[in-house]
């Protein structure tokens, strides 16, 4: 009997299946000031899927972001989470959305004055009424999760910092989160600590199926993890598609971030070497 098999059949992305979206944010305006920082955001992240968020610094990944969260009202538009518009949910709505969603930021660090165990067994103590056994082990496992065992008792301050990244991330598992926001998971990691991130992130993708979004500018990271990424640029999405899309896109912001060409370099500015000239 000939079994249907994918051998050389073209990779099928969580985008292609037909679902609805776990995530639909429509013209969403934030704006600090005067200075207008995403203007009029259209994105759909589908179920399981890896959407990485480039884009150059400053360019409002974390404000995005941020508003993913919740933690920030925008201007205008909709952000809509298994249908919930989180923009103008109610408070109640809003947790019970909130609870889908596992948070690792630069900003959501661990407390120094905890132990790293309890640093990650935190929003259960918080969120749930689960006895202090149960707490332990689930705190155990989620650090097995991410790469390590017996540090439940260390304080941060006596990891390194890839290993402060990872129980960083054990405490977004902890409730165990059906999206995972991360912002620049590698940022300020060496490359071999930076790789070992990234490998992380695969093995949460295929183990829990879980839906990432993945603000980063380190390409190589974004090229290994993404199923899809799209691109920031001046307050506005330039492109959304698979890697070899973005790739093949011949938006010029879009090849000059993707081949690394400063922005003196680019194509029709003035270079500072022909400038002194
Ligand atoms: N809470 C805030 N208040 C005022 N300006 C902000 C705030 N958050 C971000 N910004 C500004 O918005 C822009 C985008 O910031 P951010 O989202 O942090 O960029 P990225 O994460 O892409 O580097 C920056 O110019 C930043 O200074
Ligand atoms: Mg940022």
């Amino acid at each position: 009997m000939n079994e249907p098999t994918l051998a050389g059949a073209e990779r099928r992305y969580p985008h292609e299946t037909g679902a609805k979206p776990v995530i639909s944010v429509r013209g969403l305006r934030v704006r600090y000031g005067d200075r207008e920082v995403l203007d009029g955001v259209d994105l759909d992240i589908y179920r399981g899927e890896t959407m990485v968020i480039l884009g150059a610094s400053g360019c409002g990944k974390s404000t995005l972001l941020r508003h993913l969260e919740g933690l920030e009202k925008p201007e205008a538009g909709s952000i809509c989470i298994h249908g919930t518009d989180i923009v103008t949910a109610s408070r109640k709505e809003m947790e019970r959305v909130r609870r889908l969603l596992g948070v690792s930021f630069q900003s959501a660090a661990m407390f120094n004055s905890m132990t790293v165990g309890d640093n990650v067994a935190l929003p259960l103590r918080e969120h749930t009424d689960l006895a202090e056994s149960t707490i332990r082990l689930i705190t155990r496992m989620k650090l097995q999760q991410v790469g390590l065992s017996g540090v439940e008792n260390l304080y941060p301050t006596e990891l390194s910092g890839g290993m402060r990244k990872r129980a960083s991330l054990a405490r977004a598992l902890a409730m165990d989160p059906e999206i995972l926001l991360f912002d620049e998971p590698s940022a300020g990691l060496d490359p071999i600590i930076a790789a070992g991130i990234d490998r992380l992130i695969l093995r949460l993708k295929d183990a829990f199926k879980m839906t990432l979004i993945v603000v980063t500018h380190e390409l190589q990271s974004a090229f290994l993890i993404a199923d899809r990424m799209c691109m920031l640029d001046q307050a506005k999405i330039l492109a959304v598609g698979t890697v070899k899309q973005i790739l093949a896109n011949p938006h010029p912001r879009i090849q000059q971030f993707v081949q690394r060409i400063a922005d003196d370099a680019a194509p029709g500015s003035q270079s500072y070497v022909t400038g002194f000239e």
